[in-house]
């Protein structure tokens, strides 16, 4: 196998510095697990941001780039201001609300594109350093769509895969963007571009023919005197490392402590970064309106809520954050008592290990994003259950959703057809919950992280090499 250039905005390891000291940890989340296996069979390295650096003193620098040279990953560091307009003007305060349909969340006047530009220049120039000839290189998501088209002009001839984690448009909203042409442009410079769904790779498709004048026939695009090809890759996750965690004596405790703890009330459980694309207020409302039409619950459902800080700084996740408080506490002040609370709202970070407690301790897990690439958590609520119970409440909007049709599926906007879900879910007789989770565990255990990760890789090995213009061969 080729030697692997991964390259994505994140490095699979995060450097945190606090009074303490300095740890290097591992990032969570379905991209650093996934692709560390092909990370390390190939000997390759993974090029990316290793998190704020910039208080580290000069030999605690030395230190973590030895680390991080050690687990073969290659930093890219950015400053402050880098941090400030790449990272959270441009890739999270215009492109990711764009993608997600959410126009409303872009601020109206965008300073940040030419620091965009800059960065993925500084991440291109950081491949073109390590490339070596017949190297793969394989870039990810939406803060990098530029990388692919810099790479190409420097290397014509390299070998190089573009995947996007999130939903590509559609063509009526993604032309909104100012430098659509240039971000088609970036993405076309890869050999190979994949998505999650079908219906991201149809959008892009037609994004293309109406932006750029090129044309489209079922995956190939031809361009600039190359054949891009287009492809469905639907991630995984790592379901092996799941099964075993759900079985691990600490969890099973933990499983045990947490219903006991809930004295026969039926929990629902969320997990999310907390995003507003994640569907957790419409989720709340319709909590609370069931509530309100269902006396006799009341006191015998709690929902757990897991909101993991994330993209703090961004105005736009601070005030949802203060409109999702606000409603728990409404809903708690309404429905709760002295003894109990139906909104169980935990802001902050959990092991994958607590994680997995609670995906085991759940009744009925609620995935309702608004509009999700492909959402994992999803699939690893389902990799959790190895008992073979429970439930999946999960949104039309996510990529998911197209793989695992035996959940109840729900459309967020419609808050009667949510408490009606809920219902569904409560009342549903152990036989089918069991029918229903086998048919979902076999779906994920056959398309997990790996096949993805092997899949996508073996489709870009076996291209042909781009020619560049005006090679007569
Ligand atoms: C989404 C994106 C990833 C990103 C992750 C966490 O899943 O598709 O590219 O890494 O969110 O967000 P963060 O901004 O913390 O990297």
């Amino acid at each position: 196998m080729p030697r692997l250039l991964l390259v994505s905005n994140r490095l699979p390891v995060t450097v945190k510095a606090d009074p303490r000291g300095v740890t290097v940890t591992p990032s969570a989340g379905g991209l650093a697990t996934g692709l560390s296996g092909p990370h390390r069979s190939s000997d390759g390295l993974w090029i990316g941001w290793p998190g704020d650096v910039s208080k580290l003193k000069p030999e605690q620098l030395a230190r973590v780039n030895q680390e991080l040279a050690e687990l073969k990953t290659v930093p890219v560091q950015l400053s402050a201001s880098e941090v400030a307009r790449y990272y959270e003007g441009f890739s999270n305060g215009v492109l990711w609300p764009l993608f997600h349909y959410l126009l409303h969340r872009i601020p109206i006047d965008v300073h940040d594109w030419d620091s965009y530009r800059r960065v993925n220049q500084r991440f291109a120039d950081a491949v073109i350093a390590q490339y070596r000839e017949d190297d793969l290189i394989w870039v990810h998501d939406y803060q990098l769509t530029l990388v692919p088209g810099i790479l190409r002009k420097a290397l014509p001839r390299a070998k190089i895969g573009f995947f996007l984690h999130i939903p590509f448009p559609a063509t009526d909203i993604f032309r909104i963007l100012p430098w659509r042409e240039e971000i088609l442009d970036g993405m076309l410079g890869a050999d190979l571009v994949g998505f999650h769904t079908y219906g991201y790779l149809r959008h892009f498709a037609k994004s293309i023919v109406r932006t750029l004048d090129a044309s489209f026939s079922i995956d190939r695009v031809p361009y600039q005197g190359r054949t891009i090809r287009l492809g469905v890759f639907p991630m995984g996750i790592d379901v092996a490392a799941f099964e075993k965690l759900a079985n691990d004596e600490d969890v099973i405790a933990q499983v045990t402590g947490m219903r006991e703890q809930a004295k026969g009330q039926q929990i629902f459980l969320g997990v999310d970064r907390l995003d507003y694309t994640k569907g957790i207020q419409r989720r709340l409302l319709a909590m609370e309106r069931l509530l309100e039409r269902e006396p006799r619950l009341r006191g015998r459902v709690r929902l757990v809520q897991v909101a993991v800080p994330s993209r703090e700084k961004v105005d736009a996740y601070a005030s949802f954050r203060r409109e999702l408080e606000e409603t728990v506490g409404r809903i708690n002040g309404a429905y709760g008592s002295v003894g109990q609370t139906p909104i169980h709202y935990l802001y902050r970070s959990f092991s994958q290990k607590q994680v997995t407690a609670l995906y085991r301790a759940a009744d009925v897990m609620l995935v309702t994003p608004l509009r999700d690439g492909m959402n994992l958590v999803a699939k690893e609520f389902v990799a959790s259950r190895t008992d073979g119970d429970g439930v999946l409440v999960l949104s039309e909007f996510a990529g998911a959703f197209a793989e695992l049709g035996e959940a109840i599926t729900v459309n967020p906007h419609d808050l009667d057809g949510m408490v009606a879900a809920y219902k569904h879910a409560l009342r549903m007789p152990e036989e089918e919950r069991r029918s229903r989770m086998r048919t979902l565990r076999e779906r994920i255990q056959r398309h997990d992280v790996h096949r993805w990760a092997d899949s996508f890789i073996a489709t870009l090995e076996h291209m042909p090499r781009a020619e560049p213009l005006g090679d007569e061969s």
